[in-house]
């Protein structure tokens, strides 16, 4: 990427450019000024990456405007300067209509602020004008903003990342007033897209029913999307995409073609928190869309005293001229190369046993050490121990907060289980839910006061258990020495670290009342801080996000976990819809999917073992099946998969994604292909959900394949047509395509592609 300041030639304009180059780091605070031929009005700042160009300029009222944002333009083309737009009417005032790069509220602003503030006087209106640029890196730039009589600063950060041109936007909001104020909404950026007409694609759910895509037109007023749950949430993801429409002259919402899968411009936004958060979009009267993301308001006040700052999460955007699928593909790269804890080159994956969904809380050595042996016979890489062996935990009543060995399961500690695994040949991993506490524990019976709530009012329970204040310093410094003393003692190799229920009474009376609203942005920093010290101390141990399922799955806690656990649902047909959400977001790295019994305990849907074993090996495989009801042919079948799997498991889920036959709306048929991106090699899942009225699996057209290249067919599961060819271009696979014969109910087939020359 390079960044570039555009000036317009005044003499000003040379000098702060040349401040620029020569590293100043800021220059003074300038005085808005109403003529247009101040100097102010020429600064255009430029961030090329990627396939992409972001711009934004400084407008002749000293207001940060959005000016650009889509494909990558020419190196030498000039970006016209920022200019407030006029009233519209005198219901609108220019302030409103001006398309704000980070707009506080005040000067009549009818839109979503992403900055609301009251100060010490009653005073809560607020105008933020440009006081300085610098440059951090060659990719990203620091603006700072000000009040325009107050003294609150705002510095606006920006990163762009050369490879996918995704841009990582925040905001650091400074109170240099001698009194305190109170922030009662600070996004982390807002964006903008020119007027156009634009659908909305966005991730809803709920438990056991994660990932559901919705698709609608942005057809004006605002929607919200959120949560105010304190975490993540599982009824909504911060993640969403904008496309724009391929019919733009299309008078009716029911007319328009909404978003495309392979084709069209798509502009993509994801909030790396893990707290409560909002995203708004809005379509204003400009047909504008404008999108503000940060943390929810819905209960926030946080308290800034008089030199103190509050720093946003990242709101990361970016765009594609590929449609929603090249969206996703540049998303999942992103992750992969700056995101996750291992990044640029995470480590695919290990094939996992989990015991949950066989023995639940019934956990002891002998009954391990048996699912261990048989799950080793398979090839399993890491068997992990789930919910049940610790403190006085037989049925989810009674042990959370109790993080010692329940010495009646495992009379000599875990070594002896753990020991076995390693002779097993596999990698040990523990299930933990540090951030909870049950009242039946000798944890709350030392500490009740440790848990959310307000003092004198009920505390609700959820799975009869409470939240820990991690927002405290003593409940943080305790979970992480408690944790750090598991892994000293214990070969642990990965913690699931789960969290089973939302806040309830969120209140924290240890600090002064008008502090105890920070709760939301603390708790978070202190969850984030434990996870980083424990892996610091701790650098061999992975860590899976879970939260009854995909509760907790954001870009924040991605930068400190491994993978996720989608759902609790492990449905294999129920799971290829959720895997085709869950990949418009998050690359299938991170996607953790079992093998489980059937019939299954959610629906009482009975499939085959190999139309379970190809659901879960569109993503991380694993195995939560109960190994001890398994025949010696489902040994067999199991065996054979894993490894077909582990020979092409880089491929599945660090290559481009293509969702080729989509499995949403009660589709017949579906299918996914993802390619290595050296283009190598290539792999296909085809699911059939149900034959009607004898229609044929429709014709499947790889992608993404060198033309030239010849590609040899390997079945994984499912036979071809005799007249399949063994071995044909790349331009054959694409282009002719392959007809499967793929009858009945629950089916499934997978076969590969691999380069000969
Ligand atoms: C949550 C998780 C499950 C399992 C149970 C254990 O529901 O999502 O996978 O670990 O907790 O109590």
């Amino acid at each position: 990427m390079k960044l570039k300041m555009e000036l317009r030639t005044s003499v000003a304009a040379v000098i702060f450019l040349l401040q620029f180059m020569l590293g100043v780091s800021s220059i003074p605070a300038q005085t808005p000024a109403a003529s247009p031929a101040s100097p102010i009005t020429a600064q255009v700042f430029r961030l090329d990456g990627g396939n992409s160009t972001y711009a934004f300029g400084v407008n002749e009222r000293g207001e940060l405007q959005a000016l650009y944002w889509g494909g990558r333009l020419g190196a030498q083309d000039k970006i016209p300067a920022a200019h407030s737009s006029p009233e519209m009417a005198s219901f609108d005032s220019p302030y409103t209509v001006t398309p704000q790069e980070y707009s506080a509220w005040g000067a009549g602003l009818f839109t979503e602020p992403a900055l609301k503030v009251t100060f010490a006087d009653g005073n809560r209106d607020l105008v933020l004008h440009f006081v300085s640029a610098k440059s951090t890196s060659t990719q990203s730039l620091e603006i700072l903003l000000k009040d325009i009589s107050c003294q609150i600063y705002v510095t606006l950060r920006y990163a762009i990342d050369a490879e996918s041109g995704i841009l990582a936007r925040s905001a650091i909001i400074e109170n240099k007033e001698k009194q305190p104020v109170v922030v009662e909404q600070a996004a982390a950026a807002q964006w903008t897209l020119p007027p156009a007409r634009y659908s909305l694609t966005y991730l809803t759910g709920r438990w056991a029913g994660e990932w559901s895509l919705n698709q609608e037109p942005i057809i004006g007023a605002a929607r919200v999307i959120e949560s105010r749950r304190g975490t993540t949430g599982h009824q909504a993801n911060p993640w969403l995409a904008i496309s724009r429409d391929a019919n733009q002259s299309a008078p009716g919402a029911s007319s328009r073609p909404g978003a495309q899968e392979e084709t069209g411009e798509v502009w993509f936004g994801a909030l790396a928190w893990s707290g409560s958060w909002r995203f708004t979009v809005e379509h204003d009267q400009r047909d504008s869309v404008r999108v503000t993301g940060g943390f929810n308001p819905f209960d926030f006040g946080y308290k800034l005293k008089s030199g103190e700052k509050l720093e946003t999460p990242i709101f990361y955007g970016g765009y594609s001229a590929h449609g929603l699928g090249g969206a996703s593909r540049l998303l999942h790269h992103f992750e992969l190369a700056h995101i996750l804890p291992q990044a640029p080159d995470p480590k695919p994956r290990p094939v996992i046993y989990n015991s949950w969904e066989a023995t639940e809380f019934n956990v002891d050595e002998p009954g391990q050490v048996a699912l261990a042996e048989k799950a080793a016979s398979i090839g399993v890489d890491r068997f992990v121990m789930d919910d049940g062996w610790f403190g006085q935990r037989k049925t989810d009543h009674a042990g959370l907060g109790d993080w010692y060995v329940n010495k009646e399961k495992f009379p000599n500690g875990l070594k002896p289980l753990i020991d076995k695994v390693h002779a097993l040949g596999m990698d040990f991993g523990l299930w933990v839910e540090p951030e909870m506490i049950n009242p039946d524990s000798d944890l709350y019976r030392k500490h009740p006061e440790w848990v959310l709530n307000f003092p004198g009012r009920p505390r609700s329970e959820s799975r009869n258990q409470l939240v820990l204040n991690l927002a405290r310093a003593d409940v943080r410094d305790y979970l992480e020495n408690v944790l750090d003393q598991l892994l000293t003692q214990n070969d642990i190799a990965f913690l699931k670290w789960d969290y089973n229920r939302n806040w309830s009474e969120p209140g924290w009376d240890q600090v002064p009342v008008d502090e105890q609203k920070r709760v939301y942005v603390e708790f978070i920093r202190n969850l984030y801080s434990i996870l980083a010290e424990l892996r610091q101390k701790h650098p061999k141990v992975e860590i899976e996000s879970c939260s009854g399922g995909g509760g907790r799955v954001d870009l924040g806690i991605l930068s400190y976990t491994d993978e996720v656990w989608p759902s609790d649902n492990t449905d294999p047909f129920d799971r290829l819809a959720m895997q085709d959400g869950f990949t418009y977001a998050y690359t299938p790295q991170i996607m953790m999917a079992w093998v489980t019994d059937s019939p299954h305990w959610l629906n009482g849907r009975a499939t085959s073992l190999s139309y379970r074993m190809l659901s879960s090996m569109q993503g991380s495989l694993g195995i939560g099946a109960n190994l001890n009801h398994w025949t010696a042919e489902d040994f067999a079948t199991a065996k054979r998969l894993i490894a077909a799997y582990h020979a092409a498991q880089r491929t599945i889920v660090r290559g481009d994604l293509y969702r080729l036959l989509s499995p949403r709306d009660g589709s017949e048929f579906s299918s996914t292909e993802s390619v290595s991106t050296d283009k190598k090699q290539a792999v296909v899942f085809a699911f059939s959900h149900s034959t009607q009225k004898g229609r044929g699996f429709p014709l499947l057209q790889w992608r993404g394949l060198d033309p030239k290249a010849e590609y040899q067919l390997t079945w994984i599961e499912g036979t071809a047509r005799p007249e399949t060819p063994a071995s044909a271009s790349g331009a054959w696979w694409m282009n002719h395509g392959i007809q499967l014969e793929l009858k009945g109910d629950f089916q499934a087939a997978a076969f590969r592609l691999d380069r000969q020359r």
